[in-house]
């Protein structure tokens, strides 16, 4: 068994547990990466986290690293919403991604309940609060195991 998970997180990501904490919650971006390292490391997979404000330097990550992983879990932020080159990114690699969101983009504003993501994805979590990042996770690692 083997085989790289990688966790994109896009723009204002980095302010996870500070940012509109109604929405968003209190946990941080650096303990959920600890937090899915532990975890993936556990179950035997390697692990790398990446975030960005920038759509090019995601994209970029995504064109040098998504050829040497096995599946993606991307939060993609309000890039989900707009990012057609993000989207391309990650169809032109042909990563398996788990689209996920913290919150529940479709009880939200309009613009939220489109994604460019959505229809590439193996699955899409939403709504689950930081929660989701770890049962996105586990998916991914039954995934890999049963291949
Ligand atoms: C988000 C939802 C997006 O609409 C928003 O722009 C974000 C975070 C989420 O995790 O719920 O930045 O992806």
């Amino acid at each position: 068994m083997s085989g790289k998970i990688l966790l994109i997180n896009g723009p204002n990501l980095n302010l996870l547990g500070q940012r509109e904490p109604e929405i968003y919650g209190s946990t941080n971006l650096a303990q959920i990466e600890a937090a899915l390292k532990a975890q993936i490391q556990a179950a035997g997979f390697s692990f790398e986290a990446f975030q960005s404000n920038h759509e090019g330097e995601l994209i970029d990550f995504v064109q040098q690293q998504g050829p040497k992983a096995s599946f993606g879990i991307v939060n993609a932020g309000a890039l989900t919403h707009t990012s057609l080159g993000l989207r391309d990114a990650l169809k032109g690699v042909a990563l398996p991604f788990v689209e996920l969101h913290v919150s529940n983009v479709y009880a939200r504003e309009p613009f939220r309940h489109h994604s460019y993501l959505s229809d590439i994805a193996q699955g899409v979590v939403a709504g689950l609060g930081v929660a989701g990042y770890g049962l996105a996770a586990q998916y991914v690692i039954d995934c890999l195991k049963e291949a």
